[in-house]
């Protein structure tokens, strides 16, 4: 695996972006030791203090998956980080997917991830996958919402390295049962954050209890709701009304 580390950068997910991608490496990392810029989902900014964390991005050449299967790619990512971290910090802890591509541990985030797809045609070429883990970070700007790190639950602290070594492996054992859809799907619904809970949304403006059922192949999120409907929902249309604050 080609690891690119790199003191500072605005974005690894800028930085791969502006790589003769075609050309460039299956498994290529690029690691910053700190963003200037770090992007997250819906443009918004990823925080993530100087030296303290996983900040890094990952080329794949998904050519093998059907452009309409794209949000598998995000499944077995998700599903390597929740494979790893609960390695690192124990079967305890309930490590949890928060469709569409947030790494909860109970009810607060400490993984985000940002897929940027590149198709050309019918073929699904490039992807470039932005991982940021909360490792050693242990005091959080009150803009950023319900953070939590590893150094928070287990009350230690991390080299870098030997972590994301291990996450990558994780990483290319997951990419390896792409194609076992069945397996993936059983796996990602068994991870996935307040599945078949009644709780509270706000679907497209308006508040509502439902309950998540699943998440289909195109990556919508099924909820049931209390007046048994079936809603399938895109990304913006729904957002979770958390226990202490709106995420
Ligand atoms: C989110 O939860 O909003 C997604 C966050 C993704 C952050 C990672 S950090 C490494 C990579 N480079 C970026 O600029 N963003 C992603």
């Amino acid at each position: 695996m080609d690891i690119r580390f790199f003191d500072a950068l605005a974005s690894t997910n800028q930085y791969c972006e502006l790589l003769d991608l075609k050309q460039t490496e299956e498994f290529t990392v690029v690691w910053a030791g700190s963003q200037t810029a770090g992007v997250g989902q819906q443009g918004n900014r990823w925080e993530s203090a100087a030296g303290e964390n996983l900040t890094f991005s990952l080329v794949l050449h998904p050519r093998q998956l059907a452009v309409a299967d794209q949000y598998r790619l995000t499944k077995v990512l998700s599903l390597a980080v929740c494979d790893w971290l609960s390695e690192v910090i124990g079967d305890a802890y309930n490590v949890r997917i928060k469709w569409p591509n947030d790494i909860y541990v109970g009810d607060k985030k400490i993984c985000g991830i940002l897929v940027s797809n590149h198709i050309a045609g019918n073929v699904f070429d490039t992807a470039v996958c932005g991982i940021g883990v909360n490792v050693n970070q242990t005091v959080f700007s009150s803009a950023v919402p319900n953070p939590t790190s590893i150094a928070l639950l287990t009350q230690r602290q991390y080299d870098l390295r030997p972590l994301l070594e291990s996450l990558l492996r994780s990483v290319a054992l997951r990419y390896t049962t792409m194609a076992m859809v069945e397996h993936l799907d059983n796996d990602y619904l068994s991870r996935l954050y307040r599945l078949h809970e009644m709780q509270p949304y706000d679907f497209q403006g308006t508040l509502m209890r439902a309950a998540i059922e699943g998440v289909n192949r195109f990556g919508h999120l099924q909820l049931r709701t209390e007046q048994d409907e079936l809603l399938t929902c895109a990304m913006k249309e729904l957002r979770y009304i958390m226990p202490h604050n709106d995420v």
